[in-house]
């Protein structure tokens, strides 16, 4: 999984991200660069249309209506009824050069794969901002997940060129 949050675990608000911080969003692109994506029908709504299907990645997107599937295929994504079928649809498309697959959110998705034990890793980039949202990160329960790292150091922070302060974490499940 991978995600940003504020530390009061916001992710979203109002259909997209309360904050602007590009160093995530590039960090983001790298880390899945090549991997397939799955993300639930809101998220992909919240891509502007000129990033969708984010580009190198095959994205898989779930939604439970069969209207809004073929909407989904008609705009370039791969459609799928279920988070299973849409990680078998994703493991179709895994490859030694993308051994992994990211599921990217949002709440509802992040909160069943956690709840499902689907995800063994989760990359958690903390944005240091108390913007209010209406959509929340899953919990990691420290009796089943360690970070793993943190790319700045634990406690460290990175500054954006927005001003907003930032740092990448790493999770497994244990
Ligand atoms: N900060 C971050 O890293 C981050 C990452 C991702 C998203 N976000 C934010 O999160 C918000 C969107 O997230 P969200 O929680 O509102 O929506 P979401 O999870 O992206 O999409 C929810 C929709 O996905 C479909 N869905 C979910 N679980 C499903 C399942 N098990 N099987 C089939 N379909 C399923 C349903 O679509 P239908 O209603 O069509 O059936 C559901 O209404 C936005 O604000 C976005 O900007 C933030």
């Amino acid at each position: 999984m991978i995600w940003a949050q504020t530390p009061e675990r916001v992710i979203g608000a109002d259909g997209g991200m309360p904050w602007h911080v590009p160093e995530d969003l590039a960090y983001f692109k790298s880390i899945t660069a090549g991997c397939p994506v799955v993300m639930g029908r809101r998220t992909w709504e919240s891509l502007p249309e000129r990033f969708r299907p984010l580009p190198g990645r095959v994205n898989i997107v779930v939604t439970r209506s069969a209207e809004q599937r073929g909407r989904l295929a008609g705009e370039g994504a791969v459609p799928a009824e279920s988070l299973e079928e849409a990680l078998d649809e994703a493991r179709e498309h895994v490859n030694d050069a993308s051994s992994l697959i990211w599921i990217m959110g949002g709440g509802g998705v992040y909160a069943e794969a956690v709840e499902r034990d689907l995800a063994d890793l989760a990359s958690v980039t903390i944005i240091d901002t108390d913007a209010p949202g209406d959509t929340y990160a899953p919990e990691l329960h420290p009796s089943q997940w360690v970070m793993a790292g943190s790319a700045q150091g634990e406690g460290s922070w990175d500054t954006s060129e927005s001003g907003t302060r930032y740092r990448f974490e790493t999770y497994r499940r244990v």
